[in-house]
């Protein structure tokens, strides 16, 4: 009896899920699913099943093939980190009929009630499972190296409609006998003004990759096989059509750079402003924030990041979340060359930049806790929210880069056309990668030091800057602030916002308040509509400490809940040595009222900052 990964109670000596069949009745008055979960299991089992759970309350388990019920215990010790294990005991089973309620606070949805949405009238819901919060959905062996089918039915009231990261079936009215499975009695079930959204996920997907958003959602058609889904709002709609009309000559240029796209269809669904993240490689539907419509289709840089995961991460898996920059690495370098494909090699540069510049501020980050500066990292015991960084972007993109130069573009495309043929639809793990390196590059580890950049911590000495005109005319506009000299109009005339994304995270950490205020008097960054941007502002703003741009602060901190905009704030308002107590009861009252608004996973995020500091 083993664990096979840090994150999950999944059992090394027990048969994993292939299959799952989901009930859920979405009960928006109380804020809880009402469901069923029917799992098949890869071999028949004997003895006890451990499934990963998190704020779940189970009321059965049934042996579905004769309906008897079957002996399980929910474990009355929460780990802080992985949650309950529900562990049922099994005789010969292959099939297990789970029926339980999510709880309202679930750390995979945000429940947003109509006065929290745009158009005021209807409720909505929307799921965030990655790293490991399927398990508060669902009872599920919740390690990526499991991978599943599934179909879902999702129960819901008929002004609402359901979109998921799967094939959508059909919209239809709920069925009595027999079609809730369990999951509730058929007078809820198939009560007056409900109806039924069915979905089916034919490929087998690692838990993580779950998701659905249920609510007013609307459409506009951008490609032959991307739609746009958002609020039905038609300003926004219309904005998000707009902003990623290019995405069909994305797709192209990842299926010939990476081979086909394999997931049929690539729709994006666009959240309310509370999602914590960017953008989330769901399969077939992409999540993003709202914040990337900036109307000038810079929001295509994380488009063509979640597209690249659909090579990178969706169809070749981190084995468990140590080996995360398999995922993300692999991506930040797919994406590049997606990125310099569309938008030219000075973009991507700037981009490589930007990056550059966030890897070198992790290093001081983690000055004290070098594990997490290792693309190979140790989680035992660690929550992966909690360690959540650019290092497996940043220095994984690195050491794949490193390889490019190594032995050519041509044969890096190659090598890595042949590594995603190779392991399509499997969750491996960094020694694998490494093998299928050292076997398809013979001699490659005579000339890059493979352990030192896998294992090792820090930037290995071979890591490189970006070599382009712009990148480094903007670098030393930067560097000559320290001296006092601001940019002329005339140098930054051609400026969008990476530009200023990466002249600003280049300045000095804090500067004199006369200066900030100096600059933005000039060039009005605190006002920019690019959240990029006006981040990194505050971000000097508060560490220069000039209290006259609180206001803006708090203001951006409740608009948005997208956790690369909450984290440097709040860091930046409690962190430090100097006496910061104004600052500090100016964080806590914020966030106390901004915490509804967040989704639970950048609630527990902003709540370990500050208990850090505080
Ligand atoms: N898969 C990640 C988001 C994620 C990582 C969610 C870890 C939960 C745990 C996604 O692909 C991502 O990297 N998003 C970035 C986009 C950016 C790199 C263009 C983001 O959200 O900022
Ligand atoms: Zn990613």
């Amino acid at each position: 009896m083993a664990p096979i990964d840090p994150h999950s109670f999944t059992d090394s000596t027990h048969p994993l899920t292939t299959h799952i069949s989901l009930s859920l009745y979405f009960d928006f008055s109380t804020s809880t699913i009402i469901s069923s979960a029917l799992l098949t299991l890869c071999a028949p089992h004997t003895g006890d099943l451990l499934l990963d759970t998190r704020s779940l309350t189970v009321k059965s388990v049934i042996d579905p093939i004769n309906n008897t019920p079957l002996p399980f215990c929910l474990s009355t010790d929460v780990d802080p980190i992985k949650g309950q294990p529900l562990t049922v005991s099994l005789t010969n089973n292959s099939k297990i009929l789970i029926t339980f309620v999510t709880s309202p606070s679930s750390s995979a949805l945000q429940w947003l009630t109509p006065p929290q949405t745009f158009n005021k009238k209807f409720p909505f819901v929307y799921t965030q499972c990655q790293s490991i919060h399927a398990r508060s959905i669902f009872p599920c062996q919740d390690t990526p190296t499991s991978r599943v089918r599934y179909n879902a039915k999702l129960n819901i009231p008929h002004q609402l409609s359901a979109v998921m990261s799967a094939r959508h079936v059909e919209r239809r009215a709920p069925l009595a006998g027999g079609d809730s499975c369990f999951a509730c009695d058929d007078s809820l079930w198939c009560a007056e003004g409900r109806v039924v959204e069915e979905f089916t996920m034919e490929q087998p997907i690692p838990p993580y990759l779950f998701a659905f958003a249920v609510g007013e959602i609307a459409y506009r058609e951008v490609g032959p096989r991307t739609k746009v889904f958002a609020e039905a709002v038609p300003a926004v709609l219309d904005a998000a059509a707009k902003e990623f009309a290019g995405t069909e000559d994305m797709i192209r240029v990842g299926e010939k750079l990476f081979g086909d796209y394999d997931w049929e269809r690539f729709d994006l669904l666009v959240l309310p402003p509370s999602f914590p993240y960017g953008g989330m490689e769901n399969p077939r539907m992409v999540f993003l924030t709202p914040t990337v419509i900036k109307g000038d289709a810079s929001g295509a840089q994380v488009v063509a990041h979640e597209l690249a995961h659909s090579w990178t991460g969706n169809l070749i898996t981190n084995k468990t979340n140590d080996h995360f920059w398999l995922n993300e690495g692999f991506t930040t370098y797919a994406e590049r060359r997606i990125v310099e494909a569309v938008q030219g090699e000075d973009i991507a540069a700037l981009n490589i930049g930007i990056g550059w510049k966030g890897l070198v501020d992790e290093m001081e980050r983690f000055k004290d806790n070098m594990e997490f500066t290792k693309l190979l990292t140790n989680q035992e015991g660690i929550d992966p929210d909690d360690v959540y960084s650019q290092v497996p972007y940043e220095k994984g993109f690195q050491f794949l880069w490193r390889i490019e130069r190594q032995i050519g573009r041509a044969a890096f495309d190659e090598f890595l056309k042949k590594y995603i043929a190779a392991f399509k639809f499997q969750s491996i793990d960094t020694f694998t990668f490494l093998d299928f390196l050292k076997s398809n590059i013979p001699g490659i580890e005579k000339e890059i030091d493979l352990k030192i950049w896998t294992e090792g911590t820090g930037i290995p000495s071979d890591a490189m800057e970006p070599v382009s005109n712009i990148y480094t005319k903007i670098v030393s506009l930067a560097n000559e602030f320290k001296q006092g000299r601001m940019p002329s109009e005339e140098e930054v005339a051609n400026w969008h916002g990476q530009e200023w994304e990466l002249y600003l995270e280049n300045l000095p950490k804090s500067v004199e308040a006369s200066q900030v205020t100096g600059l933005d008097c000039r060039y009005r960054l605190s006002e920019s509509k690019d959240y990029e941007v006006k981040v990194a502002f505050l971000q000097l703003a508060i560490a220069s400490r000039c209290s006259e741009y609180y206001n803006i602060v708090e203001k951006t901190l409740k608009e948005v809940g997208r956790m690369k905009y909450l984290r440097p704030l709040y860091t930046a308002l409690v962190q430090g040595n100097v006496k910061k107590e104004e600052e500090k009861i100016f964080a806590q009252r914020v966030f106390s009222e901004a915490r509804e608004t967040y989704h639970p996973i950048a609630q527990g995020v902003v709540e370990s900052i500050l208990s850090k500091h505080l």
